[in-house]
C-alpha cells in the first residue's frame, strides 16, 4: 500500500537544519517522512552535523540536494540560502544545538544555516537536543526566551536519557512528534483557524462485570484521522475518545472515556462553546441494566445466561436538544454504520437526530469500516443529495469530510 501524501505538506517547501548533535541521524526520518507526506525538502547541514552524518543521506530520503557551508560559497547560483530562505513555507532546526541558538538569538550569520534562518519570511520550528546542564545554562535559557519572543517555536527539549548517559532535560523530541508540531504550525492559518471542532473516535465500553464489558469492534481510525485533518486546517480540536489505541494527534485535546453515558457528558461539555461535532465513535446502545459488584461466577449447573440490558443516552439525539436550547454546537454530522439498506437507514438517522449531513459506512464490506485503513462512504446532507465516494483512506475520507464541514460552516 502507498502512504497517503498529506495534503496540509504537498509541494510545501520545507527546509531541514540539521546541526552537530548525536540526534542528528534522526533527522534522516523526518525527511523522509516529510518527502513522503508530498513536501519539498531542502536540507542545510552545519560543518558539525556532517561529522554525525552525512549530505547523501539526506539527499537519498529526500530526493533533492542536501547543501553545507560549502554551498554557501557558489557561484553558480545567485545566493542560494536568501532563494532557500524566502521561499520556505517552514523551516525546521534539529536538533537545534546550543551554539545555533546562540547564533539565532543575536542575528549572527556565519554558516548557511544561519544566513537562511535569517533570509527566512515563514515559520521557523527550533528542537533543541543538547546536554542537560548545556539547556538549563543561564546563557541558554536568555537566548531561548529572545528567540520564544520573537515567535520562533520551540519544541522540546524532552526529558530523558542523552548520550552522556544522564537522564535529564535536554532529550530531542521523536521526528513523530516533530511532524505532528510541524502540521500545527503549517496549519496554523488554514480553513478552520479560529473554529473548534468536537470529535467523538472509537467504541465504547459498557461494564457487565468489574472484569467484563461490551464493547464493539471501532478502531478510532477513522475519528483520528478526522481529528488530525482538522488539525491539519488550523482548527482546536477535542477528540473525545472511547477505547482505542492509536496515538494522539499533536495538539489535540484528548478526552478519554468509557461509557456512552460518559462520552455524553463529554460531547455535551465540549460542544457549548463549538462550531461543529463530527461524531465518529461507535456508541454502545445498550449497557447492563445492573453493574456486578464482583465477577459473575458460573456454577456447575449453569448452561444459560442472560444479562438484562437497558438503553443508552443517544448522544447525538441529546446534542440536538442541546443545539435547540443554546444553539452549540450549530453544525451536528454523525456516521451511520449500516450491513444493509445503507442510504434508507442512514437517511433515517439523519432526519431523527437532526443532522446536517450523515456519512454512511456499509460496514459489512471487506475493504471498509471498522479497523482497516480504507473506507467506502456514501454522504448524505441535510438537503438530501447523495453523494457516493470511491473506496479511498480513512485519512482522505477525512478531507472529504472535512471539505463538506468547511460548506456547512460557510
Ligand atoms: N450515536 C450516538 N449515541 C448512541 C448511538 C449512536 O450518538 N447511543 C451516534 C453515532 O456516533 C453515529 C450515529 O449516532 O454518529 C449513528 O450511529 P449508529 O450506531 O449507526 O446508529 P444508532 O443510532 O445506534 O441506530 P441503529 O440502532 O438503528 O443502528
Amino acid at each position: 500500500m502507498t502512504m497517503d501524501t498529506i495534503p496540509l505538506f504537498h509541494n510545501k517547501n520545507i527546509i531541514l537544519g540539521v546541526c552537530g548533535g548525536i540526534a542528528a541521524y534522526k533527522i534522516a526520518e523526518l525527511a523522509s517522512k516529510l518527502t513522503q507526506a508530498g513536501a519539498l525538502v531542502d536540507v542545510i547541514l552545519t560543518e558539525s552535523a556532517t561529522k554525525f552524518v552525512g549530505p547523501v543521506t539526506f539527499a537519498a530520503v529526500s530526493g533533492r540536494s542536501a547543501l553545507t557551508d560549502a554551498d554557501l560559497w557558489r557561484h553558480d547560483q545567485h545566493v542560494p540560502h536568501v532563494q532557500l530562505g524566502e521561499k520556505a513555507d517552514l523551516l525546521i532546526i534539529a536538533p537545534a544545538t546550543a551554539n545555533t541558538l546562540a547564533k539565532l538569538a543575536h542575528g549572527q550569520a556565519d554558516n548557511l544555516l544561519s544566513v537562511t534562518a535569517l533570509a527566512a519570511r515563514g515559520p521557523i520550528i527550533l528542537v533543541p537536543a543538547m546536554d542537560g546542564g548545556m539547556w538549563s545554562n543561564a546563557a541558554t535559557q536568555a537566548n531561548v526566551a529572545i528567540l520564544r519572543e520573537r515567535g520562533f517555536h520551540i519544541l522540546g527539549p524532552a526529558l530523558g536519557r542523552m548520550a552522556s548517559g544522564l537522564i535529564g532535560e535536554g532529550r530531542m523530541v521523536e521526528p513523530a512528534e516533530m511532524l505532528g508540531y510541524a502540521r500545527v504550525v503549517l496549519g496554523a492559518k488554514g480553513q478552520l483557524a479560529k473554529r473548534k471542532i468536537v470529535v467523538s473516535a472509537g467504541g465504547t465500553q459498557e461494564a457487565i462485570d468489574p472484569v467484563r464489558f461490551i464493547g464493539n469492534r471501532s478502531s478510532g481510525k477513522q475519528g483520528f484521522a478526522i481529528a488530525q485533518a482538522a488539525i491539519d486546517r488550523g482548527a482546536a480540536v477535542t477528540l473525545i475518545v472511547g477505547a482505542a489505541t492509536l496515538p494522539t494527534p499533536y495538539g489535540a485535546k484528548r478526552i478519554d472515556v468509557e461509557t456512552a453515558q460518559q462520552m455524553c457528558e463529554a460531547v455535551l461539555a465540549a460542544c457549548r462553546d463549538a462550531d461543529a461535532l463530527i461524531m465518529a465513535a461507535a456508541v454502545a446502545d445498550f449497557q447492563a441494566a445492573q453493574l456486578a459488584a464482583h465477577k459473575i461466577k458460573k456454577t456447575q449447573d449453569t448452561v444459560d445466561f442472560a444479562i438484562q440490558l437497558t438503553r443508552t443516552p443517544d448522544i447525538l439525539q441529546a446534542v440536538k436538544d442541546q443545539k435547540e436550547a443554546i444553539g452549540k454546537p450549530p453544525i451536528t454530522i454523525g456516521f451511520a454504520a449500516e450491513t444493509q439498506n445503507l442510504i434508507e437507514n442512514a437517511t433515517a438517522k439523519l432526519t431523527r437526530k437532526g443532522l446536517d449531513l450523515i456519512v454512511a459506512n456499509d460496514v459489512a464490506a471487506a475493504d471498509a469500516g471498522f479497523a482497516v485503513d480504507t473506507n467506502r462512504v456514501t454522504f448524505i446532507g441535510a438537503g438530501g443529495g447523495v453523494e457516493p465516494l470511491a473506496l479511498m483512506s480513512k485519512a482522505q475520507v477525512a478531507e472529504r469530510v472535512l471539505d463538506r464541514l468547511i460548506k456547512l460552516l460557510g
